[in-house]
């Protein structure tokens, strides 16, 4: 069929034809910024999954929603190389002018702007190296004691404050959030903490990995009663249906219902799979109805692009040691499974385990779904890490 017409779209963060089963979720987003922006207290959202289930495109979905609410958006993606502080600090100045263009009283953006300029003295953020610029005296003893904790709890609270002012409310938008070093994440929930309670109209929306209800908790152990985790997941075998057949037939094709079947069973719903498969199939077939024949060509294009595209990128991050207990732990098949097994495939003590184990951890290749177990973050990672290295000694 025509690529050109193709409609699906696999790739990280690219919006699907049709955002499906996410419905109760855009729901609850769409309530808490409707109370968030009448200062009423609710819990703040941080989506959490595994790659590819569709967690950026639902925070960019949910940022829409926020703006044409009347929100200021500030949105940032955390990575590991850089700070909390230099990644917000533009975006904060940038709102701050956004918010002086709005009609109203300008002592507010002003001071604003001063507590900013403290905050950017007490961190000494840079952006690609050059220091900001704003051009006003800083602000002493709000934001620069150099403790992230008060300083970043009392910028937000000024910057809301504005917001406010101006009857306007602010959105901050994180992916990736999972990359925050513990200080920072604390940090960012003592600040919401300090909102809520001042009940001003700024929210939090973030999106991470399934660690990172557990990493809040951790820095702070209120976390929960302020944040709501929504996991989440694969689509049903309904709503990946629905994902392929609906933009295929507004271009005036079909799935055959067998071929949606076998989508399903390759997939298991995961939307970033299920985008791909619906690509090439679409890309492959010699006309409508796409069939089940089609769907299996499909799957000898699309397992070497999910190879090189998908898997390659994070096991060329590895060191020989973390590819080895990634094998071991592949050959135990999918789910999730024991650190105990996983040393014994190994021939090692668990004990000497920890280490590794939470390199992989932190590069955000496993997680821990419950006491002792891991699982990998990537859907079907395991049957690639065979691939990748297929004789393994265990
Ligand atoms: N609800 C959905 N229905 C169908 N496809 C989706 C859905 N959500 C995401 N996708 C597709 O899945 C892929 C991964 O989305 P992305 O938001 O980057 O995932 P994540 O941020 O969780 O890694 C993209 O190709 C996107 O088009
Ligand atoms: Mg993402």
């Amino acid at each position: 069929m025509d690529p050109i017409k193709n409609p699906f779209s696999p790739g990280a963060g690219s919006p699907p034809p049709e955002l499906v089963g996410r419905d109760p979720i855009l729901e609850q987003a769409r309530v808490l910024l409707g109370r968030v922006k009448q200062k009423k207290p609710e819990k703040s959202m941080l989506l959490t999954g595994l790659r590819g289930v569709g967690k950026t495109v639902l925070l960019n979905q949910i940022e829409r929603m926020a703006r044409s609410a009347g929100y200021l958006t500030i949105s940032i993606e955390a990575h590991e190389e850089k700070s909390l502080s230099a990644l917000i600090v533009p975006h904060l100045r940038s709102l701050l002018f956004e918010l002086k263009r709005i009609a109203g009283a300008f002592d507010k953006f002003k001071r604003g702007l001063a507590v900013l300029r403290g905050f950017i003295g007490a961190f000494k953020v840079t952006v690609n190296e050059v220091s900001i610029g704003l051009d006003i005296e800083p602000e002493e003893g709000t934001a620069d004691s150099g403790d992230l904790e008060v300083d970043l709890a009392n910028l937000l609270v000024v910057i809301a404050e504005a917001a406010q002012d101006r009857k306007r409310a602010v959105a901050i938008l994180i992916d990736e959030i999972q990359y925050f070093d513990k200080k920072e994440l604390g940090a960012l929930i003592m600040a919401m903490h300090k909102i809520q309670q001042l009940q001003l109209p700024l929210v939090l929306l973030g999106a991470g990995l399934p660690i990172l209800p557990g990493l809040a908790g951790e820095s702070k152990s209120y976390a929960e009663r302020l944040f709501s985790f929504p996991d989440i997941g694969a689509l049903s075998a309904k709503d990946a249906a629905k994902a392929l057949q609906d933009p295929a037939k507004a271009a005036g094709v079909s799935f055959q219902p067998a071929a949606l079947d076998e989508v399903f069973r390759l997939t298991k719903g995961y939307p970033y799979f299920v985008q791909e498969w619906g690509y090439q199939a679409w890309n492959l077939a010699p006309s409508s109805p796409i069939t089940k024949q089609t769907v299996e060509n499909a799957t000898k294009t699309v397992i070497p692009r999910l190879d090189q595209n998908f898997f390659r990128v994070r096991f060329d991050r590895l060191t020989p040691g973390e590819k080895n207990f990634l094998r071991a732990m592949a050959s135990l098949g999918p789910g999730a499974q024991r650190t105990g097994d996983i040393a014994e495939k190994l021939g090692v003590k668990v004990t000497s385990l920890g280490p590794i184990r939470s390199k992989l951890i932190k590069k955000g290749m496993i997680y821990s779904p419950a006491h002792g177990d891991m699982a990998f973050t990537v859907p079907l990672f395991d049957e690639f890490m065979i691939r990748a290295i297929p004789k393994f000694k265990g």
